[in-house]
């Protein structure tokens, strides 16, 4: 082993997980740094809430490896088996990339610059296909449309791989309500949020022995004609497509 490769070896054991926590604690400082003074968010650029059919989640399911042995390894993957996610895996994964926007910018969203949480379900035990709004106080997905099945979803999405996953996360945010707080700054902060929701989403799913990649190649009209997502009130961000492992 030559010297330059001994530098870039990665670190292992008690430098594994002291190299996870700075990472952690970066994306903190970066939330913290993001609390400049700020405008209140004018009640009508504030959503109201919205009603349609429920479908309760599982309770989360827990994860079956650690983070430290997933971590370094983590790749995107885009061919997915034809096997169905587990209600509770999913589960899993929406609740941690709220967890993530909860945690790491509560003020943001006491404000009411929300993050909202979209799936698009295809093979998930206990869910009908369909695109549904994540309702994490309740633990439940609100349908909001159907969803073309088979060949046909490939038209949901830029790549066509991204059909064949059995459930993609959407993340949605309220760009007109971060821009009033913030001004500019406050599409980058919607931008960092998601991304920290997204990642958690992915590192959640891989750690429940899943695969999958997160992506931005969303079709702007596809969310527009389903979900009400007009760009602006309610502006699609970041996604992540999940599923099983092809056999290779
Ligand atoms: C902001 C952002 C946007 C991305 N958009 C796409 C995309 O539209 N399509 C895609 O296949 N991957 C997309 N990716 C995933 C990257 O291509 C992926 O992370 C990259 O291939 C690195 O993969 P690796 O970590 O396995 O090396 C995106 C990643 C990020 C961070």
């Amino acid at each position: 082993m030559t010297p330059d490769t001994e530098t870039l070896a990665p670190p292992t054991g008690e430098d594994r997980l002291q190299l996870l926590q700075r990472l952690l604690t970066d994306t903190r400082l970066d939330a913290d740094a993001a609390g400049r003074p700020a405008t209140p968010v004018p009640a009508e650029l504030r959503r109201a809430p919205e009603g349609g059919p429920l479908t309760a989640l599982p309770a989360p399911a827990s994860p079956r490896s650690g983070l430290d042995e997933v971590l370094l390894e983590r790749t995107a993957v885009r061919d997915y088996a034809g096997t169905s996610l587990a209600g509770a895996d999913l589960s899993a994964i929406l609740a941690s990339a709220d967890r993530m926007d909860a945690e790491g910018w509560p003020g943001e969203r006491a404000a009411g610059v929300d993050l909202e949480l979209y799936c698009a379900a295809w093979r998930v035990t206990g869910v009908d296909t369909g695109l549904y709004r994540y309702l994490p106080q309740k633990s439940a997905l609100c349908r909001v449309s159907s969803l073309p099945d088979g060949p046909q979803a490939e038209e949901l999405v830029m790549q066509r791989e991204f059909a064949t996953a059995a459930a993609l996360l959407v993340i949605t945010g309220n760009l007109a309500a971060a821009l009033a707080r913030h001004g500019s700054h406050g599409h980058r902060l919607l931008l960092t949020r998601a991304g920290a929701a997204g990642h958690a989403a992915w590192l959640t799913a891989l750690r429940l022995d899943l695969v999958g990649t997160v992506f931005a190649g969303l079709l702007p009209h596809v969310l527009r004609e389903r979900a009400d997502a007009d760009g602006y009130h309610r502006a699609a961000l970041f996604a992540f497509a999940a599923g099983s492992p092809a056999r290779t």
